[in-house]
């Protein structure tokens, strides 16, 4: 695996690897690496010749200073998983090198940036729109690849890449699960044993809806399933929407493309998930 970690060292890489005429797949991440990146970059090798994984902790996409300050960055363990499955380069930039100083830009896509997680975390998109935008620049890739568990951040990239006209196609892949339900997130590792067990309420309401979806008015669906999880010792929902799967506003019965969403604080740890109800 190439390793770069300056964009003019990077760039004249990729400027060879497309002028031998091959395609160019991106998978950006804040490392921590799991079995979710794995099976993006695996994704990513099927449909590209040459795969960057880049490895980068955003400051500006983090509200709040404890959360970028605790993000996990166990750098050794991840180029190791990057060279067992063959990734292609590895980009891991010191934040100087994304960033020119204090940057105060930033890209305004519309509503979709102020819904749910949006509301929860202000800034947030504009931080993924600002970095995801650089990346894309720098490394334009053919196609990039982004994880379902961050279903609101793939609507907003795509928003961002229709508004800008960016010439790359964005795939999203399915959420990874541990056995039990769990979606695998690099947060996952802050959890403590019992707030492991209390976080599996997040995937089994959301099944629990997805399986009711039919049967019951979505106002009660909605109602029962913030009940539930506001039962588990520990665990504080911040929200659980069940939402149209285009534009992320409340769904109602005869919406085509159907999601649940949900955030909730388990313990000290912010976790989300979802799980397409209707396609
Ligand atoms: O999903 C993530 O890990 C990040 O938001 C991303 C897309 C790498 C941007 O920093």
């Amino acid at each position: 695996m190439r390793t770069f970690t300056t964009k003019t060292e990077l760039q004249q890489y990729l400027a060879e690897t497309r002028t031998n005429g091959k395609t160019i797949g991106l998978v950006p991440t804040m490392g921590a690496l799991h079995e979710g990146h794995i099976s993006l970059i695996q994704q990513a090798q099927q449909y590209c010749d040459v795969v960057v994984c880049s490895i980068f902790v955003n400051p500006t996409q983090f509200n709040d200073p404890t959360d970028l300050e605790k993000y996990p960055r166990p750098i050794q363990s991840d180029i190791e998983k990057l060279e067992k499955i063959n990734c292609d380069v590895l980009f891991n930039p010191p934040v100087t090198e994304v960033y020119a100083g204090n940057e105060q830009w930033h890209l305004n896509i519309g509503e979709l940036e102020s819904l749910l997680e949006g509301k929860s975390r202000p800034g947030h998109y504009q931080g993924v729109t600002q970095v995801v935008c650089k990346l894309f620049d720098l490394i334009k890739p053919d196609i990039a690849f982004f994880g379902q568990k961050d279903y609101q951040q793939f609507l907003v990239i795509s928003q961002m890449v229709k508004l800008l006209n960016l010439p790359v196609r964005l795939i999203m892949c399915p959420i990874q699960r541990e056995p039990d339900g769990l979606a695998m997130s690099s947060r996952n590792i802050h959890l403590t044993a019992t707030d492991r067990q209390h976080a599996l309420v997040l995937s089994k309401t959301l099944n629990w809806v997805k399986e009711n979806f039919d049967s019951q008015k979505l106002p009660e669906l909605k109602k029962s399933a913030e009940a539930v999880i506001n039962n588990v010792p520990d665990v504080e929902l911040d929200y659980f929407e069940i939402a149209n799967g285009n534009n992320l506003h409340p769904a109602d019965q005869t919406t085509n493309n159907v999601i649940a969403l949900v955030a909730a604080k388990v313990g000290k740890t912010r976790l989300i998930d979802n799980v397409v109800i209707r396609d």
